[in-house]
């Protein structure tokens, strides 16, 4: 295994090739249906309000910087004017943390909203939440690509749920088992997870521990696509980028075996991962989205 790994991500809004990966939670399509559901109508929404409180407990994990977080509230106070919130929002970077802070200060008509600001870990959300004996459920928890960094994302996915109040819904967004990541990973796991550092996990892996378990859920797909040609001209500086990128090893041409190397870039152009199309190779990016009902 290549060792050295740099802390790129997948999971950041815009990637080195420069494609919008927003989850653009408010705009789901579910798997399987025909039309995509827009905002503030989409059917989780719906779901998550549609039982007529008007006070609603939500916990994000991993919020990072609380766009997104606050995209989504802004939808559910759309929906719901009268509606307020008391959001417990666990994130173990003090930056990020401070980011979100900032935010809020800075957007108006964010009064709805109380925070509880946790400067933590999912695991030591949930330990304080026991020994603390805290007995009081959330509406609505999401954890948007942040499963990824968790030891056990099967162990904290059941955490969360067990947080549910009746009606409840718990939002997992990561990137889909479709996807050109799920390709790569499955083909490549031994040689390019380091799972000290993060899992290789994908909405694929989720949705198998839930069906072994008989969970239900429903699954969304959100279709996203990121240019990675650069990746097949030898020694182009944007193009080594997004092959670290892609596999997070840091200098990945430089240290990977030629075996390795010549594997995944065969792999990264193969229908199973990305379309050609006028000169351009674009790679399946496409997140998957989860939600999950209190256990019952
Ligand atoms: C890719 S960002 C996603 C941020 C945000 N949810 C979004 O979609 O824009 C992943 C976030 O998870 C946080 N994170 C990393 N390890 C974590 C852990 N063990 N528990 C909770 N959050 C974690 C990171 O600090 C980061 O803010």
């Amino acid at each position: 295994m290549v060792q050295v790994r740099q802390k790129a991500s997948r999971r950041s809004v815009s990637a080195p090739g420069g494609s919008d990966v927003s989850p653009g939670v408010g705009r789901l399509s579910p798997v399987g249906g025909s039309s995509p559901q827009t905002s503030p109508d989409s059917p989780l929404l719906h779901d998550i309000i549609g039982n007529g409180k008007s006070h609603l407990n939500v916990i994000g994990v991993g919020s990072g910087a609380g766009e997104i977080d606050l995209e989504m509230l802004s939808e559910l106070r759309l929906k719901h004017p009268r509606v307020t919130v008391d959001n417990e929002v666990v994130e173990p970077s003090s930056t990020e943390l401070q980011k979100y802070k900032d935010l809020v200060s800075q957007k108006p008509g964010l009064d709805y909203i109380k925070y509880n600001w946790n400067q933590m870990t999912a695991l030591e959300f949930e330990e304080q939440w026991k020994v603390k004996k805290m007995t009081k459920k959330a509406d609505f928890i999401h954890m948007i690509q942040m499963l990824y960094y968790v030891k056990c994302p099967g162990a904290t996915m059941s955490f969360f749920r067990s947080l549910l109040d009746k009606n409840g819904k718990l939002l997992i967004i990561l990137v889909s088992g479709e996807s050109g990541w799920g390709k790569l990973w499955r083909t490549y796991k031994n040689q390019l997870c380091n799972s000290e550092i993060s899992q290789c996990v994908t909405t694929g892996d989720l949705k198998s521990l839930l069906d072994s378990k008989g969970v239900s859920y429903q699954s969304y797909e959100l279709p996203s696509q990121m240019d990675i040609t650069e990746c097949f001209t030898e020694g182009d500086e944007k193009g080594e980028m997004l092959l670290d990128f892609l596999t997070e090893v840091m200098d990945f041409s430089k240290t990977a075996s030629s075996e390795l190397k010549a594997g995944v870039l065969e792999l990264l152009r193969h229908p199973d991962c990305s379309v050609e199309s006028n000169g351009k190779v674009m790679f399946n990016n496409n997140l998957g989205v989860i939600v999950v009902d209190q256990l019952t």
